[in-house]
């Protein structure tokens, strides 16, 4: 089946590249001519683990090409994922132009029946919206055109994992309003759910849309659930990690999502919490629980600056180090990342900051160009006052703690991804706090 994928962004460019693997003829579409360049000469605009070589085995042999022209596109293909960008505005809901154009966009260049998928995550009211779009644009342009059906077919991939995650789902969810669009869709993924046998939704669109927007908002609900607990942790005593451990052998709770830190990042959780949150509003439902999941992830940023004052007084001239910068290991994606914010509270303080990451320290220097950046964990630990793990990366998490110790100026650690072993600091001879897991002095 010929397959348009518009917006070979993070989403677009693994579900075309993935689709294209299970023997699909895939055009990756953009504007942006220098990612396209990129992406012929073999290149990966970004970093996921996986991606750079399966693009480059599927556009060896054919099956993925990229164009930014959508009119030849489009010709011959059965279905149009809409896989653009959906930044939030200032109020909180998202940004939704690049969805509506590529609306009109397909509605006024199509010459055959298509099915348009929004595969980017949109409030449960976009289908109805991109059908007037459509309809008014053919009207207004054409006098009419062919049928374009839309359809909504949500992507749960994690940055990271985003090709294990594509391919290998835990379910499929897709909503259509014609049979034709389930049945094209039904196409698209029986190579996947033959090989797999993974469970399918069928449902209609609007229900499409909220199991994406109810599936993050619950997660991210998890993540600020276990925070908190963690902060009644560090103030009675208490193990957060074994708390967790307690709740999650619960098989109605399960060990998933609660790991107890600095908050989540990304670019989901902190949009779609907004988006959903604005959604409700905009039918009349105060969604207050999901005010607070934002608040908390917001404030547990504060905790780790906290500890740093229990420590060390005041953080003026203070030099600390960050040990990781991107918002989750195995990506260099700096979005909404609770350590940029950290490092800016800390500069805000008065502090010297340094960062060290593996991947993402070229952006972290093009972001905040007042921290130091060093490519190396200890050697960005050499003299401080105090080091932070913001990320949990193998590269911070296997350090020597022993080495950690002779480096740092004070020997204080504070862990906000619960990631280091807390016996093992505390025998090397560092003072270690954890989130919810109390102060280990040496
Ligand atoms: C998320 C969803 O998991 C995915 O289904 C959706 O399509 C996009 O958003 P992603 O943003 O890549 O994926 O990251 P994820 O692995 O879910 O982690 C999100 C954030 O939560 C990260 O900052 C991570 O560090 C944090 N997290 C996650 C925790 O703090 N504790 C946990 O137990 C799990």
């Amino acid at each position: 089946m010929k397959i348009v994928i518009v917006g070979v962004g993070h989403v677009g460019l693994t579900t075309a590249a993935v689709l294209a693997e299970l023997g699909h003829d895939v055009v990756g579409l953009d504007d942006d001519r220098t990612k396209l360049e990129l992406l012929r000469a073999g290149g990966a605009p970004f970093h996921e683990p996986g991606l750079a070589e399966l693009v480059e085995r599927v556009t060896a042999d054919g099956s993925l090409t990229f164009t930014d022209d959508l009119a030849a596109a489009l010709a011959g293909a059965a279905v149009a994922f809409v896989c653009v960008g959906t930044p939030s505005l200032p109020g909180g809901g998202p940004d939704l132009r690049f969805v509506e154009r590529v609306g009109a966009d397909v509605a006024r260049e199509a010459t055959d029946e298509i099915v348009l998928v929004e595969k980017s995550t949109v409030p449960a009211n976009t289908g109805e919206r991109l059908t007037q779009v459509i309809a008014r644009e053919q009207e207004a342009r054409r006098g009419g055109g062919p049928t374009v059906h839309v359809a909504s077919n949500p992507e749960f991939l994690r940055e990271g994992v985003a090709v294990q995650d594509t391919r290998e789902p835990d379910r499929i969810v897709y909503g259509t309003s014609s049979d034709t669009a389930r049945d094209v869709l039904r196409e698209v993924y029986a190579p996947m759910i033959e090989r797999l046998g993974c469970p399918v939704v069928e449902t209609d669109v609007p229900t499409a849309e909220l199991i994406k927007h109810a599936s993050n908002a619950f997660l991210a609900t998890r993540l600020s659930f276990i925070n908190a607990v963690a902060n009644v942790c560090d103030r009675v005593g208490a193990d957060v990690d074994v708390v967790a451990e307690g709740m999650g052998l619960d098989a109605r709770i399960g060990p998933a999502f609660l790991k107890a830190g600095i908050g989540y990042g990304g670019s989901c959780f902190p949009k779609d919490v907004d988006a959903f949150l604005h959604l409700s509003r905009s039918v009349g439902y105060d969604f207050a629980l999901l005010e607070e999941v934002r608040r908390i992830n917001i404030a547990q940023r504060q905790v780790v600056i906290d500890k740093l004052v229990e420590e060390l007084w005041h953080l003026t001239d203070k030099t600390i180090t960050l040990l990781g910068a991107a918002f989750k290991p195995g990506t260099d994606d700096l979005r909404e990342a609770p350590a940029l914010y950290l490092a800016q509270d800390l500069l805000d303080a008065g502090a010297h900051v340094r960062v060290y990451d593996p991947v993402a320290l070229d952006q972290v220097k093009e972001r905040l160009p007042d921290v130091e950046v060093v490519d190396d964990p200890l050697e960005a630990c050499r003299g401080a006052h105090a080091a932070v793990v913001a990320t949990e990366w193998p590269e911070i998490v296997g350090m020597d703690l022993g080495a950690l110790r002779d480096v740092l100026d004070y020997p204080i650690v504070i862990d906000g991804r619960n990631a280091l072993d807390a016996d093992a600091a505390q025998a090397a001879g560092l003072h270690y706090h954890g989130v919810g897991r109390g102060t280990r002095r040496s």
